[in-house]
C-alpha cells in the first residue's frame, strides 16, 4: 500500500481552513497535528477541526517524528526561518506564498532543501487548477495569435486591523499578498521573465503598499499591466490580448468547480466551460506526487525565486521612480 503522508499545520492561521478539507479528502494524506504559540489555542483549534495532536510551540511540532509534511502558514516574514527549521528537522514543507521576501531568503531555503533532500514547494494553489492549465494551453496553442498585452488585477478590502498585511516589517503590502498572483500568472502564460519593470505604490501607515500598479516588459513586444490593493472592493481578472484574439478570465486566482472563460475572435465570443476540482487539492496532490512518487513539482523553486525577483524589482522601481532591469 502507498504510504500516507502525515501533515502538521504550523500555526492556527486563517488560511489553514482551505487546506483542511483537501487534507482530509486525499487518500494519501492525514492531518495529524497543529501547532500554535499557545497551547490553549492549539487545543481549541484541534478540537474544532478534529485534529489528533495539538502542540503549544512550533518546535514541538517539528520534533514529532511521525510528521512528514509541514504546512507553513505563518506571516510572510517568518516563512524563511520556519521553512528552514522544518527542513532541518527532516520534514517536507509546503510554504505559503510568497515563500520568501528576498533572493537571499529564497536561495537559503533552496540550499537547505537540497542539503536535507526534502521537498519544498510554494503554495500557489491556482497554478494547479484546470482553469489555469487551460488558459496556458490556449495561449500556447497560438489561437490568440502573437501575444501583445496581458492585464491582471487582484484587489479586496482588507479589514483586519493589526494584521501583518499592513506592516512592512512583517512582509506586508498588497504586492506580496495579492499582486504576486497576476505577476505569477503573467509570467506563466508568457513562459519567460520580464526584462524590465516599472511600478507605483500608494504607501500606507505601516510603511508597505496599500495598493500597487505595475508594468512589465517581456521579450518580443509583450507587455503586462496589473494592479493590486487592499482598499477597493474584491476584484480579480486576467485578460490576454493577442493579434488574433482575446482571452478573458474573470476569476483567475480562486476558481471553483464551475468556471467560464471567454475567447473572442473575429468579433465572436466563445464561452469555454472549465470544470475544476477543489481549489486547494491540487497543491496537496502535487506535494504527494513529488514526495511519494518522485514526480517533478509543478512549481519548481526556481520559478518561485523568479516571482520574488520580479516583485522586488517592482518595489525598487516604486521606491526610486525608475525603470528597473530584472
Ligand atoms: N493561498 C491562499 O489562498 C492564501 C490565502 C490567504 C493567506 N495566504 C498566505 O497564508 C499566510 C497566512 O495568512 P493568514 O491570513 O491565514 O494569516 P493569519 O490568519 O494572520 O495567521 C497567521 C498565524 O501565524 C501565527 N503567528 C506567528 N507569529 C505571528 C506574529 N508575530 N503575528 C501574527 N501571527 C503570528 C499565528 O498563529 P498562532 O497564534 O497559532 O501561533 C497566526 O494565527 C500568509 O503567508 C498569506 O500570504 C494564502
Amino acid at each position: 500500500m502507498e504510504k500516507i503522508l502525515n501533515w502538521g499545520l504550523l500555526s492556527t492561521a486563517r488560511i489553514n481552513r482551505a487546506l483542511i478539507n483537501p487534507l482530509n479528502a486525499s487518500e494519501r494524506t492525514r492531518l495529524l497535528a497543529v501547532a500554535s504559540r499557545s497551547q490553549v489555542s492549539a487545543d481549541e483549534y484541534a478540537r474544532e477541526w478534529k485534529i489528533p495532536r495539538a502542540y503549544g510551540s512550533y518546535e514541538a511540532l517539528l520534533e514529532d517524528p511521525e510528521i512528514d509534511v509541514i504546512y507553513n502558514s505563518l506571516p510572510n516574514h517568518l516563512h524563511a526561518e520556519w521553512t528552514a527549521r522544518a527542513l532541518q528537522a527532516g520534514k517536507h514543507v509546503l510554504c505559503e506564498k510568497p515563500m520568501g521576501l528576498s533572493l537571499g531568503e529564497m536561495d537559503e531555503m533552496a540550499k537547505t532543501a537540497r542539503e536535507t533532500g526534502k521537498v519544498l514547494a510554494e503554495a500557489f494553489m491556482y497554478r494547479h487548477h484546470d482553469q489555469t492549465l487551460k488558459a496556458k494551453e490556449l495561449v500556447d496553442s497560438g489561437v490568440l495569435g502573437r501575444i501583445q498585452l496581458i492585464k491582471g488585477a487582484f484587489t479586496f478590502t482588507l479589514e483586519r486591523e493589526g494584521n501583518y498585511r499592513w506592516m512592512s516589517d512583517m512582509g506586508g503590502g498588497s504586492i506580496w499578498d495579492v499582486g504576486c498572483y497576476p505577476i505569477s500568472f503573467g509570467r506563466t502564460l508568457v513562459g519567460a521573465e520580464p526584462l524590465e519593470v516599472f511600478g507605483w505604490q500608494v504607501t500606507g501607515r505601516g510603511g508597505s503598499d496599500d495598493s500597487f500598479i505595475g508594468q512589465m516588459k517581456f521579450k518580443e513586444g509583450i507587455h503586462m499591466q496589473f494592479d493590486c490593493g487592499f482598499k477597493s472592493p474584491a476584484r480579480s481578472m486576467m485578460e490576454i490580448v493577442g493579434s488574433e484574439g482575446i482571452l478573458n478570465i474573470p476569476n483567475p486566482f480562486k476558481p471553483g468547480s464551475h468556471n467560464e472563460i471567454y475567447l473572442t475572435r473575429n468579433g465572436e465570443t466563445e464561452t469555454i466551460k472549465v470544470p475544476g476540482r477543489e481549489l486547494y487539492l491540487g497543491e496537496v496532490e502535487d506535494m504527494c506526487d513529488t514526495v511519494l512518487l518522485g514526480s517533478p513539482q509543478r512549481i519548481p523553486l526556481e520559478d518561485s525565486r523568479k516571482n520574488v525577483a520580479v516583485i522586488l524589482a517592482l518595489l525598487e522601481s516604486a521606491r526610486t521612480g525608475k525603470i528597473v532591469i530584472v
